[in-house]
C-alpha cells in the first residue's frame, strides 16, 4: 500500500486535468492505495513562497496556511500525482503557488531534505498548444525528479480541443489507468 497525494490546480468545473486526475484516483484507490486529493483552487488562505529562507535550517516551511498541510502531505507520501492547465505556456498560478512552496524540500546546497526515490506523475492539459504543454510537463517533471529526486513514472499531455472532453475519451482514461498503476 503507497501513500499517494493528487493535486488538482484547474479552476474549472468541467476540468480536463481534474478528469485525468480523478480516473488515477479510483484506479490507485482500487489497487489498494491510500490517496490525499487536494483542490488548490478551494484554498482560501495562502502565500506564495517569501524566501525568507527559514527552511534551509529546519527543513520545513514555516508559513502556517492552506498550503503547509500539502507540502507536508506530500513530504510523507510515497507518490505524487501534479497537474496543471497550460496558461500561455506556463503552469496556472494555482500550480505554482505549490511548486515554490516545495522549496523548504530542499537545503543548503540543494541537498534534499525530503526522501529520495518518491515516484511522480505529471498531468498537463492545454487547448490546442500542446508543443507549450509538453514543455510544461517536461519542466515540473525535472523540478521533481533533478532537485527533489523523484522517479517519473510518466506524464500525460492532453489536448481538450484535439481530443475533446477528458472525461470522454478512452484513450486518456486508458493511459490515466496505466500510469496510475506504477504509483
Ligand atoms: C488564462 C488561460 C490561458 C490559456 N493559455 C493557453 C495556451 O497558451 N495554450 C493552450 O493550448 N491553451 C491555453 N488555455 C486553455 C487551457 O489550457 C485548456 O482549456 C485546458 O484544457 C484547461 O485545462 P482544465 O480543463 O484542466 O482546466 C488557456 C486558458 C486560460 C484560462
Amino acid at each position: 500500500m503507497s501513500k499517494i497525494v493528487a493535486i488538482v490546480s484547474s479552476p474549472r468545473k468541467q476540468s480536463n486535468s481534474a478528469d485525468i486526475v480523478d480516473k488515477m484516483i479510483e484506479v490507485a484507490k482500487a489497487n489498494g492505495n491510500e490517496v490525499q486529493r487536494f483542490s488548490m483552487n478551494d484554498l482560501e488562505k495562502f502565500m506564495g513562497c517569501q524566501a525568507c529562507m527559514a527552511c534551509k535550517k529546519s527543513g520545513k516551511c514555516v508559513r502556517k496556511d492552506d498550503i503547509a498541510p500539502i507540502i507536508d502531505a506530500i513530504f510523507q507520501a510515497d507518490s505524487v500525482i501534479l497537474s496543471t492547465p497550460d496558461y500561455f505556456g506556463q503552469p496556472c498560478a494555482q500550480y505554482r503557488l505549490l511548486e515554490d512552496r516545495m522549496y523548504s524540500f530542499i537545503g543548503p546546497n540543494f541537498v534534499p531534505f525530503i526522501e529520495a526515490g518518491k515516484k511522480v506523475a505529471v498531468v498537463v492539459t492545454c487547448a490546442s498548444g500542446v508543443d507549450g504543454a509538453v514543455q510544461i510537463s517536461k519542466n515540473i517533471t525535472g523540478v521533481m525528479t533533478n532537485f527533489f529526486k523523484f522517479e517519473s513514472v510518466g506524464e500525460i499531455v492532453y489536448s481538450e480541443l484535439q481530443n475533446g472532453p477528458a472525461k470522454d475519451n478512452e484513450q486518456v482514461m486508458a493511459e490515466a489507468a496505466e500510469m496510475a498503476s506504477k504509483l
